[in-house]
């Protein structure tokens, strides 16, 4: 077995990352908030949960084209690129051992290297999530923010509804997508060592014999 630290996670990425995330939770929480507390017993004040979801909304919309032209200048953008030679099969590797083999022991089938940061089922998620989930949170977010934008009757459904239906299902996602990250974050040689590759950037990648196999 060898270890050896690759730099994946450059400095404007990981502070990206964080105020993202910052902004993401608190969206998520004011969200709820509005959504669902009594008007009487709010979790938030509602005139407070409006202005910090909205506020916190655009600096996310600014973060969001932030990361995109990382994506698309940056030398991160091919952690992106999905190849589909083999994908399929690696695909079914990775689930299979998240569902069963991480419960047996056995180490992960995927082995990070500088070209490829992400496993198949890493490098579909953390796509989904950011070129189409967040960007339908912010794009309806505005609209609701400026209602006169919005078709009034859509097939004699409300617009303003059916935004503000898309955008709480988006945000719905993007908060399932946020506890399954947490737990998956946790996977790898301690339960912290993925945190602390965001912190420092450095990810320690261990190669193992079965990981050298798969490989070749
Ligand atoms: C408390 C909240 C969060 C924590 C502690 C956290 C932690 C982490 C960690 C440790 C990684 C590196 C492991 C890996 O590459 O898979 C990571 C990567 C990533 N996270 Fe999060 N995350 C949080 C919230 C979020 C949210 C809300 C989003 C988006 C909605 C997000 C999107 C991503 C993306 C896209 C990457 C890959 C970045 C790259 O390397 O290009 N994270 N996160």
């Amino acid at each position: 077995m060898n270890k050896k630290k690759l730099y994946l996670y450059p400095l404007w990425l990981r502070i990206w990352h964080h105020v993202n995330a910052v902004l993401m939770i608190v969206l998520i929480f004011t969200g709820v908030s509005m959504q669902y507390s009594d008007p009487n017993y709010p979790l938030i004040r509602f005139d407070i949960a409006v202005d910090l979801h909205s506020t916190s909304g655009i600096f996310l919309t600014i973060s969001y084209f932030i990361f995109l032209l990382g994506v698309l200048f940056s030398s991160i953008g091919r952690y992106y690129l999905v190849k589909t030679e083999g994908f399929f099969t690696a695909f079914a590797r990775q689930l299979r051992y998240y569902l069963f083999g991480i419960f047996r022991g056995e180490k992960s089938p995927f082995k990070v290297t500088q070209e490829r940061k992400f496993n198949p089922i890493q490098l579909i998620s953390y796509n989904v999530i950011m070129h189409a989930i967040t960007p339908f949170t912010f794009i309806t977010g505005w609209a609701l923010i400026f209602p006169e934008t919005i078709v009034l009757n859509v097939y004699g459904y409300s617009g303003i509804m059916l935004t503000s239906l898309v955008h709480s299902i988006a945000g719905f996602l993007i908060s399932i997508f946020l506890v399954i990250h947490l737990y998956v974050i946790t996977i790898g040689p301690s339960p912290t060592a993925n945190l602390k590759s965001m912190i420092h950037g450095y990810h320690e990648a261990i190669e193992t014999e079965k990981t050298e196999e798969i490989e070749k």
